[in-house]
């Protein structure tokens, strides 16, 4: 069950209604619901059963402090990018050996940060990485584990901004060189080999092209094997997609004609690639971000200003592109619902923000309920990639993040103020 809902034409997260946020907190803010990230992290263990595996949080996703306990005692592992989110990570109370280190440039500071920390392992990315990855370790008298993450030319449909796996994408290593790699790895001091690794984008949606990552990822698992190394474990990475459009239906919202997400769920995904993967008998690594965070959370923003401009209305938000940055970057798709629904018409709206950019838009020709100054609209899907790639851009003291619980609301991370600039 989803946790952002109509009662009554209201919109309400948990059994919060959200205008009272707005009302307490102010605008633009994030607000997520506790129950819908366990419940998405829930799913998918479930959908493991009795499968040896880690499904390891991708930090980046959504760094905010409360998100990361909520999952850590879930008793899931993390995932993190830079020694950055490494460290929430572990703030958090995920224990060290059950974090991975993901990330094509990692720095040696980093490297030595979670050497110390004795962190599970970490996903090189090139021969240069790993000899590093040796050199320190060597020096600090311990041992890196390591996976390879190969590059296995997988076609996507996602945005090229976040498709990962192509052979022209900066990650990973070639399938044609993993056993080289691997046989010199293997000899190097300081460094265990134990799996390889993949992850070929985000957002993606389709069966297919999942079930050929897995494939893929299998058959050099198997090779590597018959050659002599000795995997044990393989991960799958993150990239599974989730549903933007129609999200929430009501009488009184339209319906996006199109919606390709129609029928995606992580569940669904993993159900398609698990069977292909448990065959090598190695355990199973994931590294979910969004399929985790995206439902949970949604942007909370005022209605400014409507304005006729040629041909077009445009709703001006007090929220902007610094505080959700996915349309403008990516263009992405989020629906916006007002937060209370009346009779009103639909029209074919732009919602855009307040900054000094024509690329500073939440959505284009959309059909909208009629909204006025004042009215409150909530973008929704917006858990993950939001504030953590939120910025101050044009001076804007970032939002505040709010943390619903049932029947109460807590503000988990205060909104700037002018002195924070
Ligand atoms: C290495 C790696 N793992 C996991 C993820 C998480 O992806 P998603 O949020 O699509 O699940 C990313 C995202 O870019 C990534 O780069």
């Amino acid at each position: 069950m989803e946790q952002f809902h109509y009662k009554n034409n209201e919109l309400w997260c948990e059994e919060v209604n959200v205008d009272e946020i707005v009302r307490n907190v102010g605008t633009p803010v994030y607000v997520y619901s506790r129950r819908s990230i366990v419940d998405h992290c829930r799913w998918i263990e479930q959908a493991f059963g009795t499968i040896d595996h880690l499904s390891c949080y991708a930090v980046k996703a959504n760094a905010n402090r409360e998100v990361l306990r909520t999952l850590a005692h879930e008793g899931i592992g993390a995932d993190a990018g830079s020694v950055g989110e490494l460290y929430l990570a572990l703030a958090a109370g995920f224990p060290p050996e059950k974090i991975t280190f993901s990330g094509v440039g990692k720095r040696n500071d980093e490297i030595e940060f979670a050497l110390r920390r004795n962190i599970l392992s970490f996903n090189a990315e090139s021969e240069e990485e790993i000899q590093v990855l040796s050199d320190i370790a060597g020096t600090l008298a311990t041992t890196a584990r390591v996976f390879l993450r190969v590059n296995f030319d997988i076609k996507t449909t996602t945005h090229p901004y976040i498709t990962t796996g192509r052979r022209h994408n900066k990650f990973g290593v070639d399938s044609s060189k993993a056993l080289s790699v691997l046989r010199s790895a293997s000899r190097l001091p300081g460094l265990e080999v134990v799996g390889i690794h993949s992850h070929i984008g985000s957002q993606i949606i389709d069966e297919e092209t999942f079930i050929a990552a897995a494939e893929a990822l299998s058959r050099v698992a198997s090779n590597l094997r018959s050659e002599g190394i000795n995997i044990t474990q393989i991960n799958f990475g993150g990239g599974f997609g989730v549903q933007y459009r129609n999200y929430i239906t009501h009488r009184l919202l339209p319906l996006e004609p199109e919606n390709p997400e129609a029928e995606v769920t992580t569940v669904r995904l993993l159900q398609a690639i698990l069977p292909i993967l448990k065959k090598t008998g190695c355990r199973i690594f994931i590294q979910p971000g969004r399929s985790i965070v995206a439902h949970a959370g949604i942007l909370l923003t005022k209605v400014l200003y409507r304005k006729q401009g040629d041909g077009k209305i445009f709703v001006i938000a007090d929220a902007g592109m610094n505080d959700l940055i996915r349309p403008s970057l990516y263009q992405s798709y989020h629906q916006i619902v007002p937060t209370r629904l009346v009779e009103n018409e639909h029209e074919i709206v732009d919602v855009v923000g307040p900054l000094c950019e024509t690329g500073d838009f939440f959505a284009l020709d959309r059909r909208l309920p009629h909204v006025d100054r004042g009215d409150s609209l909530a973008v929704l899907c917006a858990g993950a990639y939001g504030y953590v790639l939120s910025s101050n851009y044009n001076g804007r003291p970032r939002p505040a993040e709010v943390m619903v619980d049932g029947d109460t609301f807590a503000i988990v991370t205060p909104r700037e103020v002018l002195e924070d600039l």
